[in-house]
């Protein structure tokens, strides 16, 4: 059956016939299990695309060989004169050229490790998925970004915070004894896209992780997914001295404390020798942390960093954080606490910060600590999993979204200091850079539970391998692996997921606004809600309507979180009358008149987008249907249905948010939309 769970590693017969004459053979070279998985994934693919028996030769004795090996492994390699192509390729990249070896004509795979290889196989194969020529190959791939890396916010009791796919993947109850075939193939999906860490537990992290039974739990999937250059990373609860090491205290600077955890990482180590580090929130939303002892983030960070060091562990230590003691906007927080501190960090530790600076909304500005920490490492954290967008029922593709942010300008050196330059260590040059996504992963079926919230996940690898390929191209390659080939399919396909953000944006959040879903369970409209305990959680505290008009006002006569903005990036933004209408109400208090550049009044303007989202879900809903002649059953009835939900809902977004602004407005609904929808 059709159930999603081969991702997009469906391996179905290929529509080309030429590809049969093009390769004839595999030959893999070395014994290593990475090697034997190149070996495995390369038979798999080839039989299930070619629809053939896959000959493993042992001499090239023929045309159409694949040859896949690093020099090291393969003398046939070593000697085939493209060592000055290994070179570009670097640690972990890959070449895929066509070579003359004798008289035959061959594909070699090769890199300078094993899992170079590994990534060059994927990287074959979905040439072949995606129907590309292979007559001719001359590739050389390196990934951009050395830390690619997935954060689960697993739970040990498996639940899944912001999970919308089931219960964790990680059965804690039967591990070590009983390695699921789900975990190698996580591994094999994740290789296939470049990703290499996993952080497997949540940041609201339970110290019971860093305990003897549970290591020996998390040694087993490292064990498993060493093999795919995964390395396994955990989050690190800043109390875990005082809750399972009974000390009095988790004070940073405290010597017993600073030997718990250096014990503590030693015998980490002893379990997974490749482990890569702890990923920790402090001091934020109620999480212990070196604030608690009157220390700073840097004294926390580097306490746990010099535990590491010694096996070249890294901390990665987020700045998301915003404290009830705090009356300032929930926006300034993180740049306030932690640029003072940039150059103070060890240099094992990476500040990972989210894409904007409230919390994964459908729209934010970027982030602008992006820049602001030259001498410090920055991590993006985006969110996979679609908390704010949407959850388990809408189809909403963030290639996009994360687009937006890598190629927002910071200016902090110059024009054209993007945020990806931040990120990838070219503008600062470190060469520690990351790119990491938080899961949306579970136990269903389909591991995401919408069949295109895989898209997601795939978008996230590709990105953070290559942060310039364009998410056209990600959401084709992923449509054509999981779907069809055919280009009627493929056109519509792509320009459904390439819309559905903006849509999502129009229904929900469009103009700017932010922060007004549901509380707690962050599902659905509630704009109106204002008796949570802490201000900055209410959604009265983001969107500010009232009789004269609607919006934060973050300028100098506001909350002035433009100032932490470079002056030519604030430029954007800093003035009503030319900011940028995407981000108008997120920093601007706007009067209900306000003249938008359509020449609608901003009352109008805001019935227009809630109005037009609304439609465009319906129409995404309607542009499905057409798909039908090439979609199996099952997945096109389950999208069919969750697009049926999604354009209900955009009505209930619009409906429930226009009628609660217009208690404050006491405007019309224009006519023009007053007919039935
Ligand atoms: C959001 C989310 C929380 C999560 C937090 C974080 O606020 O709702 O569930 O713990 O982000 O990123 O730490």
């Amino acid at each position: 059956a059709e159930n999603g769970y081969d991702l997009w590693l469906r391996y179905k017969p290929s529509g080309n016939q030429t590809y049969r004459q093009h390769i004839t053979a595999v030959l893999t070279t070395g014994s290593s299990p990475t090697m034997k998985a190149v070996r495995d994934e390369l038979t798999r693919g080839l039989s299930g695309l070619l629809q053939t028996a896959i000959t493993h030769s042992t001499a090239v004795n023929r045309d159409g060989i694949v040859i896949a090996g690093t020099p090291h492994s393969s003398p046939l390699i070593h000697n085939a004169g493209i060592a000055p192509l290994l070179q570009q390729a670097g640690e972990e990249g890959f070449i895929i050229v066509t070579k003359k070896i004798g008289d035959k004509k061959c594909i070699l795979i090769s890199g300078n490790s094993d899992v170079g290889v590994l990534y060059g196989a994927f990287h074959f194969l979905r040439l072949l998925q995606t129907e590309q020529p292979v007559e001719q190959l001359h590739i050389v791939s390196t990934p951009r970004i050395k830390l690619r890396m997935l954060n689960h916010w697993d739970n040990l009791d498996r639940t899944v915070e912001r999970g919308y796919a089931g219960f964790s993947i990680w059965n804690w109850h039967t591990l070590p004894g009983y390695i699921d075939q789900r975990y190698i193939d996580y591994a094999r999906a994740n290789a296939s896209i470049g990703i290499n860490g996993t952080v497997l537990t949540n940041v609201n992290a339970n110290a019971t992780i860093l305990t003897k039974p549970y290591l020996e739990k998390v040694k087993a999937l490292a064990d498993v997914f060493r093999p795919y250059g995964i390395k396994v990373y955990l989050t690190a609860r800043f109390s875990a001295p005082v809750e399972t090491g009974g000390l009095k205290t988790a004070d940073p600077l405290n010597e017993e404390v600073r030997q718990w955890w250096t014990k503590k990482v030693k015998e980490i180590y002893t379990y997974i020798p490749d482990f890569g580090g702890f990923l920790v929130k402090a001091n934020s939303e109620g999480q212990p942390g070196p604030q608690d002892y009157q220390r700073t983030h840097a004294d926390g960070a580097n306490m746990l960093a010099d535990a590491l060091a010694p096996f070249s562990g890294i901390v990665i230590w987020r700045a998301f954080v915003y404290s009830n003691e705090n009356p300032a906007d929930r926006h300034k927080q993180a740049y306030d606490d932690f640029v003072p501190l940039d150059g103070r960090f060890r240099p094992n530790v990476m500040v990972q910060v989210k894409n904007g600076a409230i919390d994964f909304m459908p729209r934010e500005p970027f982030h602008p600590l992006f820049g602001a920490m030259p001498k410090t490492p920055l991590m993006m954290e985006f969110q996979v999993t679609q908390e704010y967008l949407g959850q388990g029922t809408h189809l909403v593709f963030l290639a996009p979204l994360f687009a937006e942010t890598l190629q927002s300008d910071s200016y902090q050196k110059g024009p054209g200091s993007t945020v990806a330059k931040v990120i990838d260590g070219s503008m600062d040059g470190h060469p520690l850079t990351g790119i990491a996504g938080v899961a949306n992963i579970g136990s269903d079926i389909n591991w995401c539970g919408h069949p295109f919230a895989q898209a997601n996940w795939y978008a996230l690898g590709r990105l953070a391998w290559d942060h310039t390929l364009s998410s056209k191209q990600i959401a084709e390659e992923w449509l054509r692996m999981s779907y069809s080939n055919d280009e009627r399919f493929i056109g519509t396909a792509s320009k459904l997921m390439l819309e559905s953000r903006d849509i999502m944006v129009q229904y929900a959040n469009p103009i700017g606004l932010h922060h007004i879903m549901g509380t707690s369970h962050h599902y659905g409209p509630a704009p109106w809600v204002n008796d949570l305990n802490r201000p900055e959680w209410n959604p009265v505290y983001y969107h500010r309507a009232d009789s004269t008009g609607i919006g934060f006002n973050r300028t100098a006569t506001g909350s002035n979180a433009l100032a932490q903005y470079h002056p030519e990036a604030r430029a954007r933004w800093e003035n009503m009358l030319t900011c940028d209408e995407k981000n108008l109400l997120w920093f601007h208090h706007v009067p209900w008149d306000f003249r938008m550049k359509s020449g609608r009044s901003l009352w109008d303007e805001l019935c227009y987008q809630y109005y037009t989202g609304a439609e465009r879900a319906g129409k995404m809903r309607d542009t499905w249907q057409t798909l039908q002649p090439y979609v199996d059953r099952q997945r096109f009835e389950q999208v069919s249905m969750l697009l049926q939900i999604q354009h209900e809902e955009a009505i209930w977004w619009r409906n429930a948010c226009l009628l609660y602004f217009q208690t404050f407005s006491k405007r019309l609904i224009p006519a023009e939309y007053e007919k039935p929808s």
